[in-house]
This record gives C-alpha cells, structure tokens and sequence, in this order.
C-alpha cells in the first residue's frame, strides 16, 4: 500500500465568522476517485481552498505531503482573454520553472502531449476562447497535467457540460486514476458522485465519508440536503440543481448575450 495523498482528521476553516466547514475527516488514495457532493455553499470550494494551502485550517490535522493541481470553480470562462490553447496548457508549467526562465521547447512539447492525452492536439493552435465548454475542461485538465502533480482537485468540472462532453470527461478521469493519480471531484451531481470510489458529504460540516453504498444513503442525503432533497418518480432521490450565479454570468458576457 503507498502511503495516502490526503489525509485530514477534525479540519475546521472559514473566513473570519463561524467555520464555513468543521469535523472533516478523510484520506485519499493513490488511484482513488473521491466525489465531494453537497448544496450551494456547503463547503466544497472551502475545503479544495484549504487542501491547496490557500486557507489555514482553524483546527484539525491535515496531510497532504505532495503536490497538488486543480481546475478552479470559475476558471473555464474566466480564461477568456486571446491565448491560444496551447499557451492555457502551458500555464502548467509555469510554478516549476525558476522565475527567469521562461517555457522552452521540453515544456512546449510536455503541454502538446497533455493536449493530445485529453484528446484536443489538434486544437493546440486553437483559440481558448473560441473552444466549447466541454473542451475548456479538457484543456484545464490537460494544464493540470502539464504539473505533473499525484492530486488533482477538480472543482464543478461538469458543470454546463453536455451529456456527451460530461461522457468523455468521465472516462479521461477513469484513466487518470487507473493510471495511479488522485482525483478529488466537487459536484452537485448524485450520480457523478456515486461513481467515484468514496464520497464525502458536507453541508458546513462534514456528513459522510465513504463508499457511495454507504456515504450516500437517504438518510445522510436528507441531512446534506435538507428539505430541498426530492422524490423522483421510479429511480429514487434527486438533489437540487445548484444555482450557479457568477459562473453563467460570466460565460453569459463571454458570449455577448
Ligand atoms: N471569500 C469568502 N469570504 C467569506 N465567506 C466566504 C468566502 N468564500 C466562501 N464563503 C462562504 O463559505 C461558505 C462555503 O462556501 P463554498 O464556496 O465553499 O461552498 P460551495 O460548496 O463551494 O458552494 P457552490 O456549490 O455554490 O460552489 C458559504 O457560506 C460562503 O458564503
Ligand atoms: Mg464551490
């Protein structure tokens, strides 16, 4: 067994007031696929904010002894100035370079490669903006790649995301994990979340953590959810659609509606 990726036991955060999160208590595995799954505003970006160094924890411990890439909540439409694709996947290499050194033809040739592994080489050239959302994701993902770190914290990457881009995004984060990296995924989505390997609810604190058949349960998805948990007819319980106020703002100025 290598050793986890993540481990965390009592984590507490927040932003001056009450902890935003509290009582967070998990580990990550090598190869592991973790869906964080919980309402607007229950703690998702929070925790990727402190697992990543840019919140200090107020209480609890937390090891996370290697690197760590993600794909931030708000990027895919927040990228929308004139670079090209190649140049986004690029960006990846930049935090390991010493600062006088700009990216040569090794780091072209790595962010070219992570390209063609998210299935989009022949789009290097492309323009960023001009990709669906769907590519964005990959190109992201391919950046985070570029980084070469063992965990990736993949925040909403599903979100706006037809079924067939949500399809392909799926099975590229299956074969990442097959390959032995960490994948830490937010989602509003039950059933994205119950793919993974372990689940981890939170609403403000920790509700679970731990295969779906039993981090997911009815009960625990009321306690998440609240009231705002629905019955759907035949298949069982739906979670509410998220609101996603900023992001479809912004995408909506991108494309001048
Ligand atoms: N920069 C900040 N300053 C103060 N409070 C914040 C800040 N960012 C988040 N919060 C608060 O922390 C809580 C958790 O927010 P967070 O963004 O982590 O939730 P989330 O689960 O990612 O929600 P969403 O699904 O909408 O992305 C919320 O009450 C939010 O208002
Ligand atoms: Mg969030």
């Amino acid at each position: 067994m290598s050793a986890p990726l993540v481990e965390a036991a009592g984590l507490a955060a927040g932003y001056g007031g009450p902890p935003a999160i509290a009582e967070v208590t998990f580990s990550l595995d090598p190869g592991e696929r973790v869906g964080v799954l919980g309402p607007n505003g229950g703690g998702k970006t929070t925790l990727f904010r402190v697992l990543l160094g840019e919140l200090r924890p107020l209480s609890g411990e937390l090891r996370a002894p290697g690197r760590i890439a993600t794909v931030a909540q708000t990027e895919r439409s927040r990228l929308d100035f004139p670079v090209s694709t190649l140049d986004v996947a690029l960006m990846g290499s930049l935090d390991r370079l010493p600062w006088w050194r700009r990216p040569g033809r090794a780091e072209r040739r790595r962010a070219r490669e992570a390209l063609e592994l998210v299935g989009l080489g022949r789009l290097a050239d492309a323009s960023f903006g001009e990709l669906s959302g769907g590519q964005r994701q990959r190109v992201l993902v391919a950046r985070a790649l570029v980084q070469d770190a063992p965990l990736l914290l993949l925040d909403e990457p599903y979100s706006g995301l037809d079924a067939a881009s949500s399809e392909r995004l799926t099975r590229l984060l299956d074969r990442l994990a097959a390959e032995g990296r960490g994948l830490m995924i937010a989602t509003h989505d039950l059933e994205q979340a119950r793919a993974c390997d372990r689940v981890l609810c939170i609403n403000r604190r920790q509700i679970s953590f731990g295969p779906p058949e039993l981090a997911c349960t009815r009960k625990v998805l009321e306690r998440t959810y609240g009231g705002e948990l629905v019955e759907l007819p035949g298949s069982g319980l739906g979670v509410p659609p998220p609101h996603h106020h900023h992001r479809h703002e912004a995408e909506e100025e991108a494309h001048g509606r």
